[in-house]
């Protein structure tokens, strides 16, 4: 297996990534074609990290389980009797058969189809039914119980979200998502509950959707979102409304509640994300590396975890969270609507043209097709729009070549 980046990209083309914005180049093609490049990416990337692998909602009620892929690994994910979330390898300890295959709800046990041994939700052994002739295979003591638990990986539930860390040495989750509450002044995300959640697909590689962390591209690539330059341009000042902001694993586009023009078409009768007092009200597209948005508007937050399947596709999983029974009160029926329409298109299917995820998309599929070109190796920033594209080029070069 390659082992560094270098080998890949070329050291020209990782120098270039490294200079000051003005003069970069964005990571060349490779970086979003390569078999070998996507699986460096898995071990020196997604295994060091926090991936959000899921939300807390996937998995509501103990007893709740469900198989995933994460890092090209198969692992479990499982509400304990306890309300506890917790993520086991999914191989079972006797000889290595993926022991879930299917999610499930309210199960009492893990069982795998081979030999039908059994473990709790919370991975300790169970059953090894006749493994030494006994009922319960644990009867002789042949075999030692108390070390044949599903191996567990390190896991946080924050908010709606759940994170795996696989190498098990990433600082606390806390730490990883403190810039994300600073950047949005310690909002109040717990306030929301989920009300649509839906999976979709595209054909492009992972990291476009972070690349694309800027507002440069609203008024062409979202007809009918945003409308006007000036929604996002000081016409005078020639600078953006919104500034792109960058800290640790999270980037995000500020906009502040005051001396800016309101993007169109954002009222409603939702009641608003609350915020501490005296704190500024804030909304912000905020991503948190490797692969999760969390974007907080007025009313709502929209959200896409990334699974990576290959270089050339990706999972979007979606949720979209209003405030308290703003989620699901009949009342407030048409607010939702009106903005699950722009997050998901009047349609609500994947391959519309309108609403925000099928815009964005479509775009990263247009990218994709033209990054097999060896055209495609020098893309330029804008230093005023793309501070946080170039700022993640680095941070997933920091990881690959250390
Ligand atoms: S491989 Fe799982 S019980 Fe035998
Ligand atoms: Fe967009």
């Amino acid at each position: 297996m390659v082992s560094a980046a270098g080998e890949i990209l070329g050291a020209e083309s990782i120098a270039a990534v490294r200079r000051p914005i003005e003069k970069a180049r964005g990571l060349p093609s490779a970086a979003y074609t390569s078999g070998d490049f996507f699986r460096l990416e898995q071990k020196k990337y997604f295994a060091r990290t926090w991936m959000g692998v899921a939300y807390t909602c996937d998995i509501p009620e103990p007893g709740d389980a469900m198989p995933m892929t994460v890092a090209g690994l198969p692992i479990i994910l499982a509400r304990t009797k306890e309300g506890e979330v917790k993520a086991f390898h999914n191989v079972c300890r006797h000889r290595a058969a993926m022991v879930l295959t299917e999610p499930c709800k309210g199960a009492r046990q893990l069982q795998c189809p081979y030999h039908a041994w059994a473990w709790d939700l919370d991975g300790t052994l169970r059953a090894a039914p006749y493994f030494d002739g006994s009922r319960s295979g644990l009867a002789t003591g042949l075999l030692d119980r108390g070390s044949l638990g599903l191996v567990q990986v390190r896991c946080a539930a924050w908010h709606h979200w759940i994170f795996v860390n696989l190498d098990g040495n990433a600082p606390p989750i806390e730490e990883h998502m403190q810039p994300l509450m600073e950047f949005m002044n310690h909002a109040d995300l717990g306030a929301t509950r989920v009300a649509e959640r839906v999976d979709w697909e595209f054909n492009a590689n992972w990291k476009l959707m972070n690349d694309n962390w800027e507002n440069y591209h609203h008024m062409w690539a979202h007809k009918g979102v945003f409308t006007k330059v000036s929604d996002d341009l000081d016409l005078k000042t020639r600078r953006p409304w919104s500034a792109p902001l960058q800290a640790g694993s999270v980037v995000t586009i500020r906009r502040p509640s005051h001396g800016v023009p309101p993007y169109p078409n954002r009222e409603s009768d939702l009641p608003v994300i609350p915020f501490p007092e005296e704190s500024e009200r804030v909304t912000a597209p905020n991503l948190v590396f490797p692969n999760v948005e969390i974007t907080v508007v007025r009313d709502n937050i929209g959200s896409i975890i990334t699974e990576p399947l290959a270089p050339d596709r990706t999972i979007a999983r979606m949720a979209y969270f209003f405030v308290g029974d703003a989620a699901s009160n009949p009342k407030y029926q048409t607010g939702r609507n009106l903005n699950l329409d722009r997050w998901l298109g009047k349609k609500r299917r994947r391959g519309g043209r309108d609403g925000l995820r099928n815009q964005d998309f479509y775009i990263f599929e247009l990218q994709q097709t033209a990054r097999r070109s060896p055209a495609a190796d020098e893309i330029v920033f804008s230093p005023i729009w793309e501070p946080n594209v170039h700022y993640f080029h680095n941070h997933l070069l920091d990881y690959l070549e250390s």
